[in-house]
């Protein structure tokens, strides 16, 4: 038998590399050898394997060591035992049964089609590095805070809240989530209507998933986000590029009769990434054409806390009484994005209507970081985070902003005193992609323009720079680099540009 199965190591085995490695328990490597000499086919089904006495004094164990190995053989069907002996079962592996292999051992794999909807955008995906738009001020979070929370919940909800939760998330979490949303964001809702989900993201997905059947007709701004066109290919829908101007999703006149959507993905806030503002003009039409051709509005809030000057932009879900949006947020920016806390409010009837149906699709899970983050809402924790955020984004942008206007004056900056990044428009012959590599390639990570377009077009290239991460006196200098880059790149004219004065 050893000459099929090979010896055993009974001692440690110096490999070379440092200190010896410590074999595996002989009762282990046994149980292994004889599995993988059944499965390779040099102990073909119907052989009869030694006696657990006779293996166990050519293999140099005790004879237990045999015993246990064959019954953990036959508990798995490898071998059966009878009063004859222990033979090798009858296996279907070609190999098992002494075939040799077929040409093509793998078989083709068959992806899903919407796989190839997929397209790469970034090839770096550092969410820390300078100037990454999109990432909060981590170093800023209020981690003592969030400690005694967790803290806090875990005395007071454990065992209990190791168990599965209420699928739609912790009543006690929907309930602040809908007072902070009346008070702070203008949304009309009960804590019944707030679904909890992991992230904007899986809210956007359910909003999908809820309300339309694959194929449907889906509008999208365009730049715009790409986790919505992600949800979208998930749900095979067809996706519509809607132009955005300065006043938001401009949708052409026509279009409405001409590609009824079932879902409009819509950022009234703070448009991602141009930062333009729906106007109520536009938010009122959307409502009324919607609720017309029974489509439903995604309104996603995505960083609508933090506005720096003016009274907040309330919501489009609270504008009318009863309109169809569903009203999407996000505690990625507000507190930091690996809480993975997200919702989406669903108007009051269908909250009901749909109530089994989450029940099915959804699991309470994350109950103790959902209870840490009511109490942190509650006690009014929340509420200082976010105002001691507001002061420092304010500073920061207006310190890149500055910066900006010096380094590219004849440039278009996007985005008004709102969310955490700023959009550089830029010439239409610089290459906003190799741009970012440059730039990665010192250390910084603004994104293309360019990356958010969903149909390629010229003009459309430029500079999306996060400051949220980003010391303001870091910007400065930043930004001085981003010019000196763009100063060197060569444009299609062939000539590198001059760097300003
Ligand atoms: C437009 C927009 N919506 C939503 C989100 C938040 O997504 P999530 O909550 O899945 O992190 C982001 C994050 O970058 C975003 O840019």
């Amino acid at each position: 038998m050893i000459e099929i199965i090979g010896p055993l190591a009974h001692t440690a085995a110096n490999l070379g590399v440092g200190r010896a490695q410590k074999p595996a328990p002989l009762q282990k490597q046994l149980t292994g050898r004889l599995q993988q000499a059944i499965l390779g086919g040099r102990l073909p089904a119907g052989s009869l394997l030694p006696s657990s006495r006779l293996l166990a004094a050519e293999m140099g164990v005790s004879r237990n060591t045999v015993v246990i190995a064959y019954e953990h053989l036959a508990a798995v069907g490898y071998v059966v035992a009878d009063k004859k002996g222990t033979r090798v079962s009858p296996l279907s592996s070609t190999t098992a049964r002494g075939e040799p292999p077929t040409q093509s051992a793998a078989p083709e794999v068959a992806y899903a089609a919407r796989i190839g909807q997929f397209t790469a955008t970034r090839t770096h995906v550092d969410a820390t590095l300078p100037l990454t738009p999109g990432t909060p001020a981590l170093d800023r979070f209020p981690l003592a805070a969030w400690r005694r929370a967790l803290e806090r919940s875990m005395e007071r909800a454990l065992p209990l809240a190791l168990g599965y939760g209420t699928p739609s998330g912790e009543p006690a979490l929907r309930d602040a989530i809908a007072a902070h949303l009346r008070m702070a964001r203008g949304v009309r809702c009960e804590g019944s209507q707030v679904v909890i989900t992991e992230g904007a993201q899986e809210a956007l997905n359910l909003c999908v998933r809820l309300f339309t059947n694959p194929g449907d007709l889906a509008w999208i701004e365009d730049p715009g986000y790409r986790g919505a066109k992600a949800a979208f290919n998930q749900g095979d829908l067809t996706t519509l590029p809607m132009p955005v101007d300065a006043e938001g999703m401009s949708v052409p006149p026509g279009a409405w009769r001409a590609y009824p959507p079932k879902l409009i993905y819509t950022s009234p806030a703070h448009q991602y990434p141009t930062g333009a503002v729906l106007s109520v003009a536009r938010r009122l039409e959307l409502i009324a054409e919607a609720r017309r051709c029974g489509a439903w509005l995604i309104e996603d809030d995505y960083d609508g806390e933090f506005r720096y000057a003016g009274e907040p932009i309330a919501s489009m879900q609270g504008l009318v009484e009863d309109a169809p949006v569903l009203y999407v947020g996000s505690f990625s920016k507000t507190m930091f994005p690996a809480l993975r806390i997200g919702f989406v409010v669903l108007p009051r009837a269908i909250a009901a209507h749909v109530g089994v149906a989450l029940h099915e699709m959804l699991r309470g899970g994350h109950r103790l970081e959902q209870l840490a983050l009511a109490h942190f809402m509650e006690s009014g924790e929340f509420g200082r985070h976010l105002g001691r955020m507001r002061r420092l984004y304010r500073e920061r942008q207006q310190a890149l902003r500055e910066a900006l206007t010096e380094h590219f004056a004849s440039s278009e900056i996007l985005g008004g005193d709102c969310g955490m990044h700023l959009t550089l428009r830029l010439a239409a012959d610089i290459d906003d992609q190799a741009l970012t590599e440059r730039a990665f390639a010192k250390g910084l990570s603004p994104r293309a323009l360019s990356g958010f377009t969903l149909e390629r077009r010229a003009g459309a290239n430029g500079l999306v720079i996060g400051y949220g991460n980003t010391g303001a006196e870091a910007l400065a200098p930043a930004v001085r680099i981003l010019a000196e880059l763009v100063a060197g790149m060569v444009p299609a004219s062939g000539k590198p540009r001059l760097r300003r004065a």
